[in-house]
């Protein structure tokens, strides 16, 4: 038993980079995350003011995650990086 669950850790752990990695978001899905779960606290235009590289968007969106325990998922996180970081990338 201990053994399986830790295969089960270990296979989720490497699957979430991959998935994020994977790099094939589709634009508009990853739009509709990100107007549906930014919206709930404050008004889309809080993240649409400001450029941020990847990384930094990564660092902003994680921070949002952990305010909205639950609201907002991984698969979420990655979509939504994806998008901030073609539409408000570090070059405006
Ligand atoms: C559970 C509530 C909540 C949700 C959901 C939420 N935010 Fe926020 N957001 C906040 C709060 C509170 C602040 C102000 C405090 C701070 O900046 O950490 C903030 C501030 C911000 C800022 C300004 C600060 C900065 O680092 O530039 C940005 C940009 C932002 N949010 C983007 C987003 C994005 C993108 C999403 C969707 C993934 C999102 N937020 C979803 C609560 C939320």
């Amino acid at each position: 038993m201990r053994t399986l669950a830790a295969i089960f850790l270990a296979a989720s752990v490497v699957a979430a980079p991959l998935a994020a990695a994977a790099g094939d978001i589709d634009p508009e899905a990853a739009r509709a995350v990100f107007e549906d779960r930014c919206s709930k606290c404050h008004s889309l235009d809080r993240a649409l003011r400001k450029n941020k590289d990847r990384a930094g968007w990564e660092k902003t969106v994680l921070r949002m995650k952990r305010y909205g325990s639950g609201m907002i998922s991984d698969e979420d996180v990655a979509a939504v990086v994806e998008h901030l970081t073609r539409v408000r990338g570090p070059n405006p």
